[in-house]
């Protein structure tokens, strides 16, 4: 059976043809990914702009499904059900992907299954290297959220913890703009922390306690929190004094040091959770996990602990429609169809 999947939830107009093959090892197969990014847009205002984003997903949505269906050669009669991001996201963007997809559904005939965005984002990792060894502790950190889940069968999401302020990726990006580094923020400082000193500037690291199994579980045990490190990197600039510019080595220990700590707090978190939950595996996906340290992190902390860790490939841990298309796939066997009634929901609950 083949799905197609559209996702509009923030600044990426995605569309997306996923096949189901009779393969329990690797049973979705990518057969064309099309994401129209509004980077350059945005980033002329810093970060993105709703209106501008629900403008842009108007102008482009006809032509990125086209594409997909396209690059895929496959027509209408060759798909059997569509899925779409329901939630959550800015609402006016969402509203595109959901009334088109509803659109396409009626005139096409097709069953639609309603998506929960994080719930792609945990599917990019079965999609990308087949069923996890479950229980499974997935970690999605993202521009939106950083939060984690107790997976113990497929498709069942048990939220254990969540950023209590800022998702790590909002800390990249507004720490970016502090720094004068633009948008989006992840991807310049992942590339200029690399020849920083990540012990230069000692920011805090959300302190870590490995709790005994034996004890009952402090109430947000698993939380995480990033508004204090933003904070000491406000800090940090303003002692610096008015009008500072740093020169190429500061900014890369700036950026290496900000870096360690987001990732340290992470990976421990994930870390200790999969001991305390007993997890087989470990997974971390969403725009986040494209940071090649959190990935080389993950790797290292994988093969102290005994876990195999997974991650997307950079392709799939940005937003795009693949992920949605093969969450749509098993919510689809799970019997879930969108009524003619579905709205967009711009903060959509992961039930598990
Ligand atoms: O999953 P995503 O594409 O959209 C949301 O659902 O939010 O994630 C976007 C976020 C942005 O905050 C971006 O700065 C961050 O992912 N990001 C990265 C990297 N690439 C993207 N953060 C750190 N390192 C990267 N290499
Ligand atoms: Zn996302």
């Amino acid at each position: 059976m083949r799905i197609l999947g559209i996702e509009t939830s923030c600044d990426e107009t995605a569309a997306a043809v996923v096949e189901e093959v009779d393969d329990p090892a690797r049973p979705w197969v990518v057969r064309s990914s099309v994401v129209a990014s509004q980077v350059e847009i945005h980033r002329e205002w810093g970060g993105v702009v709703p209106e501008l984003a629900s403008r842009q997903h108007l102008r482009d949505i006809c032509g990125v499904v086209e594409r997909a269906m396209g690059d895929a050669a496959v027509t209408a009669k060759d798909l059997g059900a569509i899925g779409v991001t329901q939630g959550p996201g800015l609402v006016g963007s969402l509203l595109v992907g959901v009334s088109f997809a509803k659109a396409l559904a009626a005139s096409w005939n097709l069953p639609l299954v309603p998506v929960h965005h994080l719930a792609g984002h945990i599917e990019s990792l079965c999609l990308q290297h087949g069923p996890l060894p479950l229980p499974a502790m997935v970690l999605v950190v993202s521009g939106g959220h950083t939060s984690l889940y107790d997976v113990r069968s497929p498709g069942e999401y048990r939220a254990i913890g969540r950023t209590r302020d800022d998702a790590a990726g909002e800390a990249y990006d507004k720490v970016a703009k502090l720094i004068g580094l633009g948008y989006p923020g992840g991807p310049v400082i992942d590339r200029i922390a690399k020849a920083g000193d990540d012990r230069a500037i000692q920011f805090p690291v959300a302190r870590m306690t490995h709790p005994d199994r034996n004890e009952p579980l402090k109430k947000g045990q698993w939380d995480f929190s990033f508004s204090g490190l933003k904070t000491a990197v406000l800090r940090h600039v303003r002692a610096q004094g008015e009008g500072w510019s740093p020169g190429p080595q500061e900014l890369a220990d700036l950026c290496a040091s900000f870096q360690r700590s987001v990732v340290e707090a992470l990976i421990g978190k994930t870390f200790a959770a999969a001991r305390w939950y007993g997890a087989r595996s470990v997974g971390i996906a969403g725009g986040v996990s494209a940071n090649s340290r959190l990935r080389a992190d993950a790797e290292a902390a994988g093969k102290r602990a005994g876990l195999p860790v997974f991650v997307p490939s950079l392709a799939l841990s940005t937003d795009n429609a693949a992920m949605i298309a093969a969450a749509g796939l098993r919510r689809f066997h799970a019997g879930v169809r969108a009524g003619e009634d579905l709205n967009a929901e711009a903060s959509l609950a992961l039930t598990p």
